[in-house]
């Protein structure tokens, strides 16, 4: 594990979109697991930016994403695949055929993880994936106590989690507590792992996650054994670091 720490959360997003700049040169078809929430949302938008500069394209691109919230359609504007399209999707050259995102409305939802799975299988398996980290140390929506080889699973929230997503969502809108998500396993398997970290709250995480022991309490400390990650953080979510 490589812990890269730089000034600032600008910084982290550029040093990130520096990386998947190399990896898109290098190969244009690349397969890219994609995560939502507020940490990459500077980094796409520098992808964006490039993007629009000529410097790379996402034409051959394949991407998938880590998770969906249960209960919620595609077309739900609360969904990770409506964040996807507004966030990053609409302003790049990717194809949409090519752009996957767990099925939150699947009738079967066990069939749906196989088929998830599958799928990442058929492209080759994931070449770069990106990842942020909840404050208890999830990565995807594997919550503490995830089997650290689990698949693409249904996973329910913990109370922190859906207390820290709450800002997203309206007070009288439903939110929900139930997520599918890529599993540990899923998420060791990608030939390179990106996560970036940004902020104080994240700290703690942080710690745990680089220097504590590899525990199903800190999801995020399995990628100790993982061959290729970075992480890539702030000064304020080093601070906890020795
Ligand atoms: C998002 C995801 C989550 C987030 C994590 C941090 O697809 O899988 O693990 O990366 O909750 O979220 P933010 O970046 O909003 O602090």
């Amino acid at each position: 594990m490589k812990v890269v720490i730089l000034d600032d959360a600008a910084a982290v997003a550029r040093y990130g979109a520096d990386i998947y700049r190399e990896q898109l040169r290098k190969k244009p078809d690349s397969v890219l697991g994609l995560a939502t929430g507020s940490t990459p949302l500077s980094l796409y938008r520098e992808l964006i930016d490039g993007n629009r500069r000529g410097e790379y394209s996402f034409a051959g691109v394949t991407s998938f994403n880590l998770d969906e919230y249960m209960g919620l359609s595609a077309d739900h504007p609360q969904s990770y695949r409506q964040f996807m399209n507004r966030e990053f999707f609409t302003h790049i050259d990717i194809d949409p055929a090519n752009t996957h995102v767990p099925p939150g409305d699947a009738v079967d939802p066990i069939q749906a993880c196989r088929d998830y799975e599958s799928a990442i299988a058929a492209a080759g398996g994931i070449d770069i994936q990106l990842l942020g980290i909840g404050r208890n140390g999830h990565i995807g929506f594997n919550e503490p106590t995830s089997c650290l080889n689990s698949r693409t699973r249904v996973k329910t929230l913990t109370r922190e989690t859906i207390a820290d997503n709450a800002r997203f969502f309206r007070a009288d809108e439903f939110q929900p507590q139930l997520s599918v998500t890529m599993g540990i396993g899923t998420i060791m398997e990608a030939r390179l792992i990106v996560l970036l970290a940004t902020g104080q709250s994240k700290a703690a995480a942080v710690q745990a996650m680089v220097e504590g022991p590899v525990s199903s309490w800190c999801p995020a400390s399995a990628l100790q054994f993982h061959s290729s990650t970075v992480v890539i953080v702030d000064e304020a979510a080093a601070s906890e670091l020795s």
